[in-house]
């Protein structure tokens, strides 16, 4: 469970997150959607600990993070995972080395015990197996392309089966099938490990695909949450946008935003 209380955060005279407020509860799939350039980033950098608030608290499980450093702040998340915007692998090493990685650094977090190579080894192909990539061991992520460099970012994630999984715009910039077989990896994922996930995005249809709660964040606060139909029903011009977005046809939709503009009711989103 997560609990984040007037969270706020300043970058020089931008305040980017205001007094944000947010509880995730344990085991389910919230996404946070918005624009770019909300703080969606931040407030998942704020829940890892990388960042720290101006102001504010962010309890994971009872321990707030928000002051946390060094081997402290590393026992407190030592159950999280982040898949990044870029996927952000390793580019000397291969995708089974990626893989790997986190398990040979560190071995068994929850044991604390190193693990042997045929162990290590096991939990890569079951990984790599799990994100459609088994018999890629060997590949380089330069031969790789944009939706398998997704999925080996994500076997590098859940090999270590944290409980609680943050995603990064997951499906950002990939065409619609692979963004698709993204979202269907992310609530395959949650399924096993029965995690807690978070999952920002500004991509409605991923959202809708694997959110059992969506929220919308403005002005740096969290402006609405509710399960998926509740959502979409309110009366909010960014989630206008999205309900058009996802129910319209694209040519009417856009004469729509275009009469809009012309009668200086304007985008106002
Ligand atoms: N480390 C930083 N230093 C300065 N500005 C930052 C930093 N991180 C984020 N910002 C700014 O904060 C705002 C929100 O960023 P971000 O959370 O990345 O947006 P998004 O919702 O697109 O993920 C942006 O205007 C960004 O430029
Ligand atoms: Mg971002």
């Amino acid at each position: 469970m997560i609990k984040i209380r007037n969270l706020w955060k300043k970058y020089g005279k931008l305040q980017v997150l205001a007094g944000l407020d947010l509880d995730v509860q344990n085991g389910e799939t919230l996404v946070i959607l918005g624009r770019s350039g909300m703080g969606k980033s931040v407030l998942l950098k704020h829940i890892i600990g990388i960042s720290k608030p101006d102001e504010g608290s962010i309890e994971v499980n009872g321990t707030d993070v928000s002051g946390l450093s060094g081997q402290e702040l590393y026992k407190a998340i030592i159950d999280m995972g982040m898949l990044f915007q870029g996927a952000a692998l390793f580019d000397s090493m291969n995708v089974e080395e990626n893989t790997a990685f986190f398990l040979k650094e560190h071995g068994n977090l929850k044991e604390g015990k190193k693990y042997t190579d045929n162990e290590v080894q096991d939990l890569v192909d079951h990984a790599l197996e799990m994100v459609g990539l088994a018999g890629t061991q060997k590949k380089m992520p330069s031969e790789l392309s944009g939706g398998m460099r997704k999925r080996a970012g994500l076997a590098r994630l859940i090999v270590y089966r944290p409980s609680l999984l943050l995603y990064d715009e997951p499906t950002t910039g990939l065409d619609p099938i692979t963004a698709m077989q993204i979202n269907q990896l992310i609530v395959k994922t949650q399924k096993e490990l029965k995690g807690t996930s978070i999952v920002v995005t500004h991509d409605i249809l991923s959202a809708l695909s694997v959110g059992n709660r969506l929220a919308l964040i403005k002005d740096g606060k969290i402006a609405y949450i509710a399960d998926p139909d509740s959502f979409l029903k309110i009366d909010d011009p960014v989630i206008e946008f999205l309900r058009k977005m996802i129910s319209e046809d694209p040519r009417k939709f856009r004469d729509s935003c275009f009469n809009n503009a012309n009668n200086n009711k304007g985008l106002n989103v």
